[in-house]
C-alpha cells in the first residue's frame, strides 16, 4: 500500500515553488483551479520523482519552469508497506543534469547513477513500473473514452494492459522464446543411449584383448628367462675354450722367437769362431821390439827431413836479406847525390846575398836623419808664412770695407788708404810665393827621406837573406856529408848480405840433392812401423775374440735347450679344432634362440600396449558417448522444463484473461449502482470486452447505446474496478485527474459518495472546479501567479468555489455543510 504524505515542487513547469501535502487518513483531498495552472503538473511531477519518466518521453529538462533560474526539483515523501520513502530528483548544474536521491526511513541510499535510481523505485514496489503505477493508482480522463469506444482489438489491449495482462503476455513469450532455443539445442545435440551402449561393449572387448595380450606376454616372458640360463652356459664354455686358444697361441709365439734366438746365438758362435781364425793370421810377427826399432829408424828419417827443410829456408832467407840490403843501400846513394845538389844551390844563394849585402852604402840612417830634420824645417817655415798671409789677408779687407763708397756710415782716418792696401798686397804676395817655395822644398825633403827609408829596409831584407842562405847550406852540408856516410855503410852491409845468401845457397843446394835419399828411407820407416804395430794390435785383439766365441758357443748350447722346452710346451698346449668350433657352433645357437624369443616377447608386448591404448581409446569413446547422453538428457529436461514454464505462463494469462471480464463486470457492477444512484445495475462485459449494461427495469443494452454522460460514467466505473483489481485489499493512493467533465451535479455527487466508499484509499482528485467539494475532505487550491508561478494554497471548499461556477449549479444538487479543513490544511500559508 503507498500513501503519499507531500509533493514539493520547485520550478516545475507553471509552478514556482508549492506543496501538496493531502489527507493520509482515508480522506478525499481536491486540486482545485482554473484551466492550465497547474493541476496536472502535480502528477506529473509526482510520476517523474517515483519513476524517472516524463509526459510523451519529453526530456527531463522541459519540466524546467521557463524563465526560471535556480534550482527545479520535486521532493515526494510517501508511506509504502509502512516505511517512509522520500524521493528527490531535479536539475542541476549549468546544464540541467538530472539527479535522483532516495531516503529510507531517514537513511540516505547509496543508488548513484539515475538508472540505479528507477531499478530502485521499481524493486521496492515490487516491480511494479510506471505503466503498473499508473493502471493501479492512476485515472486519467484521456483513457476512459477508449475503454468503451475504441476497436474492438485496441480496447482488449487498453483492458489487458491496465490488469497488467500485457506483462504476463511478455512474459509468456519470453518463456517460448526460451523454449524454443532448448528445443533447438537439444535437435543439434549429438548422443543415444544405443551410441552409449555400443561404446560400452566396444570397451569391454577391448578389456578381455589386453587380458589376453598381458598373459601372452608374460608366457614369452618367462621364455626368454629359461632360455637366457642357456645362452650364459654356453658363453662360460666358449669363453673358456677362447682362453685356451689364446694360451696356445701365446706359447707358440714363445717358442719361435727361443727358436729364433737360437739361430741367432749359433751365427754369432761361428763369426766369433772365423774372427779368431783372421786375428791369429793377422798377429804374426807383431812383438814389442819389433815395433821400437822401426820407431827409431822413423825418428832419424823425420830429423833428416827436418835438417834439409831447415837448409833451404835459411837459403830463401839469406836471398831476400841480400836483396833488402841492395834496394837500401842503392836508395842511400840517390839521397846522397840529392844533398849534394842542394848543397851546392845553398852555397851559390850564399853567395849572392853575401854581395848584395857589401853593395849598400854605410851611412844611409845618417842620411835618412838629416833628410828628416831638413824636412821638419822646411814644415815649421811654411806654418809662420802661412801666418803671416792671413794676417795681411784680414787687414787688406778690413781696409776695404772702410774704403767702399757703397758704404755711407765708414770713415777712414787715412789720407790715402789705397797706397797702404797695395802695400799689403804686396807684401802678400811675397809671402804666398814665399809659402809656395817652402813648400815644394818641404815636399822634395820628405820624398829623399821616403827613398832613404825604402833603401835602408832593402838592405835589412838583404841581410836577412843572406843569413838564411848561409844557414841553409851549412845545413845542406850537414845532410849530404851524413847521406854520403850512411850511403858507405849500406854498402858494406849489402856486400855482407850477399856473401851470407850466397853461402845459404850453397848449402841448400846441397841438402836438395840429399833429399831423395832422405825420404825413401823416411817411408820405408812408417811403413815398417805401420806394419809391425798392426800386428800388435791383432795379437791384443786375438785374446778378446777367443773369449767371445767361447761365450757365443756357450750360449748357442743353451739356445738350443731353451727352443726344445719351448717347442715342447706349445705343442702340449695345443687346443683341438674340433673342441673349438663345437664351442663357438653351441655359442651361436643359443644366442639365436634368445633372440627369437627376446622378439618374441617384444611383440607380445607391443600387442599389449597396442591393446591398452584400444582400452584407452575405447573408454574415451565411451566417456563421450555417456557425457554426450548426458547432455542430451540435460538439454531434454531444460527443453521440458521451459515447455512446462511456458504452459504454466499461458495458462495463467489464459486464466487471467478468462477472469478479467467476469471479475470487472462484477466489481463495476457494484460501482455502477452507486454511480448512477440505482438507475443502471449492472455491467457485463464479454470476451472481447464490450460493455453492456442492465438498467433497474431488467433491460440489457450495448454501452454504446447510452447517452455520453452514461458512457463515461460506466467507463469510469470500469476503470476504477481495474484499479480496484490492481490495488486489491491493499487500498492506498487513487489519483483521478478530472473524472467529472461530463458530469451533472447529481451525477458527480454519486460518483463522489462511490469513490468515498472504496476501502483503504488514499484519493487525490484533480478538480477542475470545485463542482463537488462538498463530498471533498481538503481543498487545496492551486493560485496561478505569472512572475514567480502558480504556489498552493489550502482552502475550505465553499470559500474556493468561484461564482461563475457556482451559477451554473443547482442549488438542490449542493449538500450543505462544509467540510472542515483538518489541521494541517489550515497550517498551510
Ligand atoms: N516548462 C514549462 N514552463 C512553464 N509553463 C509550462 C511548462 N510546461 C507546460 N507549461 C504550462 O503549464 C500549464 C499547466 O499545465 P497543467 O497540465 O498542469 O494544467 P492544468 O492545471 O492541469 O490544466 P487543465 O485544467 O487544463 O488540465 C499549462 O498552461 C502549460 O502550458
Ligand atoms: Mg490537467
Amino acid at each position: 500500500m503507498i500513501t503519499i504524505e507531500s509533493v514539493e515542487l520547485v520550478n516545475v513547469r507553471s509552478i514556482g515553488r508549492a506543496v501538496v501535502e493531502p489527507l493520509v487518513d482515508g480522506g478525499v483531498t481536491a486540486l482545485n483551479g482554473p484551466r492550465g495552472v497547474g493541476k496536472s503538473t502535480v502528477l506529473i511531477g509526482l510520476l517523474y520523482a517515483l519513476f524517472g519518466t516524463t509526459p510523451d518521453g519529453v526530456p527531463a529538462q522541459a519540466l524546467r519552469r521557463q524563465g526560471s533560474e535556480g534550482e527545479v526539483k520535486i521532493v515526494v515523501t510517501f508511506v509504502h508497506d509502512g516505511q517512509r520513502i522520500v524521493l528527490e530528483r531535479g536539475l542541476k548544474g549549468r546544464n540541467d543534469t538530472p539527479y535522483a536521491k532516495v531516503t529510507l526511513n531517514g537513511i540516505e541510499q547509496t543508488v548513484g547513477k539515475i538508472k540505479a535510481a528507477n531499478e530502485w523505485v521499481i524493486r521496492r514496489f515490487g516491480d511494479l513500473d510506471a505503466t503498473g503505477f499508473l493502471a493501479a493508482f492512476v485515472v486519467r480522463q484521456k483513457e476512459l473514452d477508449a475503454l468503451v469506444k475504441a476497436r474492438a482489438a485496441d480496447r482488449r489491449a487498453l483492458f489487458e494492459r491496465l490488469a497488467g495482462i500485457d506483462r504476463m503476455s511478455d512474459a509468456v513469450k519470453t518463456a517460448r522464446a526460451e523454449e524454443t532455443a532448448a528445443k533447438t539445442t537439444l535437435e543439434h545435440l549429438p548422443g543415444s543411449a544405443e551410441e552409449a551402449a555400443a561404446a560400452r561393449t566396444d570397451l569391454q572387448r577391448a578389456q578381455e584383448h589386453a587380458a589376453t595380450a598381458w598373459k601372452d606376454f608374460e608366457a614369452a616372458s618367462a621364455a626368454v628367462g629359461a632360455e637366457d640360463q642357456a645362452l650364459a652356459q654356453a658363453t662360460e664354455h666358449f669363453e673358456d675354450v677362447t682362453a685356451r686358444v689364446r694360451a696356445h697361441q701365446e706359447a707358440a709365439q714363445t717358442a719361435q722367437q727361443v727358436e729364433h734366438h737360437r739361430v741367432l746365438t749359433a751365427e754369432r758362435a761361428q763369426h766369433a769362431a772365423r774372427e779368431v781364425d783372421r786375428l791369429t793370421a793377422a798377429s804374426a810377427g807383431g812383438t814389442a821390439e819389433a815395433v821400437h826399432a822401426a820407431r827409431a829408424a822413423l825418428t832419424q828419417a823425420q830429423q833428416a827431413v827436418a835438417e834439409n827443410q831447415a837448409a833451404r829456408a835459411a837459403a830463401r832467407t839469406a836471398t831476400a836479406a841480400a836483396t833488402a840490403d841492395a834496394r837500401r843501400a842503392q836508395q842511400a846513394q840517390a839521397a846522397a847525390a840529392r844533398a849534394r845538389t842542394a848543397l851546392t844551390a845553398a852555397s851559390a844563394e850564399a853567395d849572392k846575398q853575401a854581395r848584395l849585402t857589401t853593395a849598400v852604402p854605410a851611412d844611409l840612417p845618417q842620411q835618412l836623419q838629416a833628410a828628416n830634420a831638413r824636412a821638419g824645417e822646411l814644415q815649421e817655415q811654411r806654418g809662420v808664412l802661412r801666418g803671416e798671409y792671413q794676417r795681411l789677408e784680414g787687414s787688406i779687407k778690413a781696409l776695404s770695407a772702410t774704403v767702399d763708397p757703397t758704404c755711407p756710415t765708414c770713415s777712414t782716418a787715412l789720407a790715402d788708404p789705397q797706397e797702404l792696401l797695395q802695400t799689403l798686397r804686396t807684401a802678400l804676395d811675397r809671402v804666398r810665393e814665399q809659402g809656395v817655395t817652402a813648400k815644394a822644398q818641404q815636399e822634395q825633403a820628405a820624398e829623399r827621406a821616403q827613398a832613404l827609408a825604402a833603401q835602408i829596409a832593402q838592405a835589412q831584407q838583404i841581410q836577412q837573406a843572406a843569413e838564411f842562405a848561409r844557414q841553409q847550406h851549412q845545413a845542406a852540408l850537414a845532410a849530404a856529408q851524413e847521406a854520403e856516410a850512411a850511403a858507405d855503410l849500406l854498402q858494406a852491409e849489402a856486400e855482407a848480405s850477399a856473401q851470407d845468401a850466397r853461402q845459404a845457397q850453397t848449402r841448400a843446394e846441397a841438402a836438395v840433392a840429399a833429399e831423395g835419399g832422405v825420404r825413401t828411407a823416411f817411408e820405408a820407416a812408417s811403413a815398417r812401423l805401420r806394419q809391425a804395430e798392426s800386428a800388435a794390435e791383432a795379437a791384443a785383439a786375438l785374446a778378446q775374440a777367443l773369449a767371445t766365441a767361447e761365450e757365443a758357443q756357450t750360449a748357442a748350447a743353451a739356445a738350443v735347450t731353451a727352443a726344445e722346452q719351448a717347442a715342447a710346451l706349445a705343442a702340449a698346449a695345443a687346443v683341438p679344432d674340433t673342441e673349438r668350433v663345437q664351442a663357438q657352433a653351441m655359442l651361436t645357437a643359443a644366442g639365436q634362440r634368445v633372440q627369437e624369443l627376446r622378439s618374441a616377447m617384444q611383440a607380445a608386448q607391443a600387442e599389449h600396449r597396442l591393446a591398452e591404448q584400444q582400452v584407452k581409446h575405447s573408454e574415451m569413446a565411451r566417456d563421450q558417448a555417456e557425457l554426450r547422453l548426458k547432455n542430451r538428457a540435460a538439454a531434454a529436461a531444460e527443453y521440458e522444463r521451459r515447455t512446462a514454464v511456458r504452459e504454466a505462463l499461458d495458462t495463467f494469462r489464459k486464466d487471467r484473461i478468462a477472469r478479467l471480464a467476469p471479475e470487472v463486470s462484477e466489481v463495476a457492477t457494484d460501482l455502477i449502482a452507486r454511480m448512477t444512484s440505482g438507475r443502471y445495475v449492472s455491467i457485463e462485459l464479454d470476451e472481447e470486452f464490450t460493455a453492456a449494461v442492465t438498467d433497474d427495469t431488467g433491460q440489457t443494452r450495448p454501452v454504446t447505446w447510452l447517452s455520453g454522460g452514461e458512457e463515461s460514467v460506466v467507463a469510469f466505473a470500469l476503470r476504477v474496478a481495474l484499479g480496484e483489481l490492481w490495488a486489491g485489499q491493499r487500498g492506498g493512493l487513487l489519483f483521478l485527474d478530472e473524472p467529472f467533465t461530463a458530469q451533472d451535479v447529481a451525477s458527480r455527487t454519486a460518483m463522489m459518495a462511490a469513490i468515498r466508499d472504496l476501502p483503504n484509499r488514499q484519493v487525490i482528485i484533480i478538480n477542475h472546479a470545485s463542482e463537488a467539494t462538498d463530498m471533498v475532505d481538503l481543498v487545496l487550491n492551486v493560485v496561478p501567479d505569472d512572475e514567480t508561478g502558480a504556489r498552493i494554497e489550502g482552502a475550505s471548499a465553499f470559500i474556493e468555489m468561484p461564482e461563475a461556477v457556482l451559477a451554473g449549479i443547482d442549488e438542490d444538487d449542493l449538500t450543505p455543510g462544509p467540510i472542515a479543513s483538518d489541521d494541517r490544511s489550515a497550517s498551510i500559508p
